[in-house]
């Protein structure tokens, strides 16, 4: 077992400044692809990003959540959302504009995609996840960086944050009509995504 000795607050937030320029570094190359898309395609596929770094007690937290000992090694290896990017699009077939941009990135390593969006969570939960890998070049040397990034529609996005809040509000013990409710809006939101997509094709063809 490594670091069998707890690690000091001071120790965890050394460890974790790396997060904060791998999430600098990661912003930017994010930025750069996104601009690059929209000067090639003369197209804007992201409505905006929110990233966030996790607090030194919620990855401790989270850690011990999964049933893991607090230490550096078990902070790196398993928790992949220190660093967290959601990069929230208008359309449904833009998320996967976004999806299909990162995988062609040689900067950006993706570890792990979930897709939510074809395949949503019980719950009516819908975006696409990725957990990646980015090289920050320290004084010690290259180290590589995971985050993870979620991409949705606004719409989605609305039903996370409801979700969210109602969660929240619950401590996670959500009355079953509030479950049953909140599911038929991810089915109505799945639907308004679909007509929005459609909308947006139609005043597309009148352009050309
Ligand atoms: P953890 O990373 O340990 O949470 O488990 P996991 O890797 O199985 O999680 P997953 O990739 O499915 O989801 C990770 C993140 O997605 C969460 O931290 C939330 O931000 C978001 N998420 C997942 N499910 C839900 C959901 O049902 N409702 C909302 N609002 N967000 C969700
Ligand atoms: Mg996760």
């Amino acid at each position: 077992m490594k670091n069998a000795v707890s690690p000091s607050n001071d120790e965890i937030k050394a460890a974790m400044l790396k997060y904060d320029f791998a999430l600098q570094i990661l912003e930017t190359q994010l930025k750069i692809l996104i601009k690059e898309y929209e000067t090639k395609y003369q197209y804007h596929p992201v409505e905006h990003i929110k990233s966030r770094i996790k607090t030194i007690d919620s990855a401790i937290a989270k850690l011990q959540k999964k049933g893991y000992e607090v230490n550096l090694y078990n902070l790196e290896h398993h928790v992949h959302d220190i660093i967290g990017i959601r990069i929230v699009c208008s359309f449904l077939s833009d998320t996967y504009k976004i999806v299909e941009m990162l995988e062609n990135s040689s900067f950006i390593k993706i570890i792990e995609k979930k897709d939510y969006i074809s395949h949503p969570k019980p719950s009516g939960y819908t975006s696409y996840h990725l957990i990646v890998k980015i090289p920050v070049c320290l004084v010690s040397g290259i180290e590589e960086v995971e985050a993870e990034i979620q991409i949705r529609t606004i719409a989605m996005d609305f039903w996370a944050s409801l979700d969210h809040k109602i969660q929240y509000k619950f401590s996670n013990d959500i009355p079953t009509e509030i479950k049953k409710e909140l599911y038929n809006c991810a089915v109505d939101i799945k639907k308004l995504d679909q007509k929005m997509l459609i909308l947006n094709d139609i005043v597309n063809r009148y352009y050309k």
